[in-house]
């Protein structure tokens, strides 16, 4: 892989990482489906340096896309993480119905409906115009790169890079290694989002949702299981987790959490609270219907709250000024790091080579 000098012009967070590696992993990248998520990745790319061709089906999306992506630089520009004027940025981007636009690219980030057969078709297509080299990235929220592993020309290029919305502003980062995945590409795409800003994780086994996901579900559902039983209103279950998750969480993990506020009361509620927390297995009505009533959320104005068309547009803005803000709060209180239980506990064979892999990982990502 071609590898040039960091790009001094990056300033966003996008763009810049003292603690990463001096040389980007990659100056061409490519990202197929220019929604919501493939605008603001395109976004982060183009504002660490790289030169990012976009490939998009829809003509509308390809038309309006350029304007989504400027005004994403721009907020990056406001908020003085940038230094280059975003007009000069946009010049780094093409955008495309065309997957051979994508044959210069080290790395191409599909980014498309979630849906398996979408996804393997998409990438059926990008592994056409690409070189064998290619790091394949799934933007997937839960689809085990092993299964879009499955008839793929290289598969061991092919892994799972899960991002967090909005994707030029957050650090998240999971890196997903599928079962025919080699390390070689997932150290590369770790370097990558090291120049980004992000402070990647890396998944030990693939399984469906990932970490984030995973966890993030569970506490879906017991919000659906409390407002369809009766227990509280939407309202009331929204209030109480920003207030409550909502304060520590970008603090502190689940784990750190309790060590902070003392373990052994979690092990009692435990204790009485597992049995009663709900473990169905269906889609909760309420989604049900209001999926099948043409409910978006704010993109159309239509979700699990009413708005007005200029109430959604608030909405959307706020999020952005509020990820500024989390982001830069965040940022005074650095991950520290520390040994955890994880690495005294006793490991199966398998377990250690993993861990082998991942901490070799880590010390090349952290150059
Ligand atoms: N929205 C989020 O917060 C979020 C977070 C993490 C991961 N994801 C994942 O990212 C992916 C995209 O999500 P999104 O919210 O951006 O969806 P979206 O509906 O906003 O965008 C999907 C885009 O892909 C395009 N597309 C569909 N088929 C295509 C094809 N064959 N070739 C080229 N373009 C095609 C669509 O026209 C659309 O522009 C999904 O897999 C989703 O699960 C989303």
């Amino acid at each position: 892989m071609r590898s040039r000098k960091s790009n001094r012009s990056g300033k966003s967070g996008a763009g810049r990482n003292p603690t990463g590696p001096q040389t980007l992993i990659c100056g061409n990248a490519g990202v197929v489906g220019m929604g919501l998520m493939g605008s603001s990745i395109v976004a982060c790319l183009l504002a660490a340096g790289h030169t990012v061709v976009a490939v998009e089906a829809d003509p509308v999306r390809v038309r309006k896309a350029p304007r989504q992506v400027l005004s994403l630089l721009k907020g990056l520009r406001e908020e003085s993480l940038l230094r280059s004027d975003p007009r000069r940025i946009m010049r780094r981007l093409t955008i495309s119905q065309d997957y051979s636009a994508l044959r210069q690219s080290q790395i191409v980030v599909e980014c498309v409906t979630e849906d398996l057969n979408v996804k393997r078709e998409v990438i059926r297509r990008i592994e056409q115009a690409v070189s064998p080299g290619t790091v394949i990235g799934s933007n997937t929220s839960a689809i085990p790169p092993t299964a879009l592993q499955q008839d793929a020309l290289h598969p061991e290029r092919i892994l799972g890079i899960h991002w967090a919305e909005p994707a030029h502003i957050t650090r998240f980062m999971e890196i997903i290694c599928g079962e025919g995945t080699l390390p070689v590409y997932a150290e590369r795409a770790f370097a990558l989002a090291r120049q980004l800003g992000k402070e990647p994780s890396l998944l030990r086994k693939d399984v469906r949702g990932f970490i984030t996901n995973r966890i993030m579900y569970a506490m879906l559902r017991e919000a659906f299981h409390l407002v369809e039983s009766g227990v509280a209103s939407i309202a009331d279950v929204d209030r109480s987790l920003r207030n409550d998750l909502g304060y520590w969480i970008t603090f502190a993990g689940p784990f750190r959490f309790m060590d902070l506020t003392g373990i052994p009361a979690y092990c009692a509620v435990m204790r009485d609270l597992l049995p009663e927390l709900d473990c169905s297995q269906q889609v909760p009505p309420l989604m049900t219907r209001l999926v099948e009533s043409g409910a978006q959320g704010v993109a159309n104005a239509r979700g699990f709250y009413d708005y007005t068309p200029a109430q959604a547009r608030r909405w959307e803005k706020r999020f952005l000024k509020f990820s500024y803000d989390v982001r830069a709060l965040a940022r005074k209180y650095p991950e520290e790091n520390g040994s955890c239980i994880g690495g005294t506990v006793e490991r199966t064979a398998s377990d250690k080579q993993r861990e082998a892999r991942k901490q070799g990982l880590e010390r090349r990502s952290t150059g």
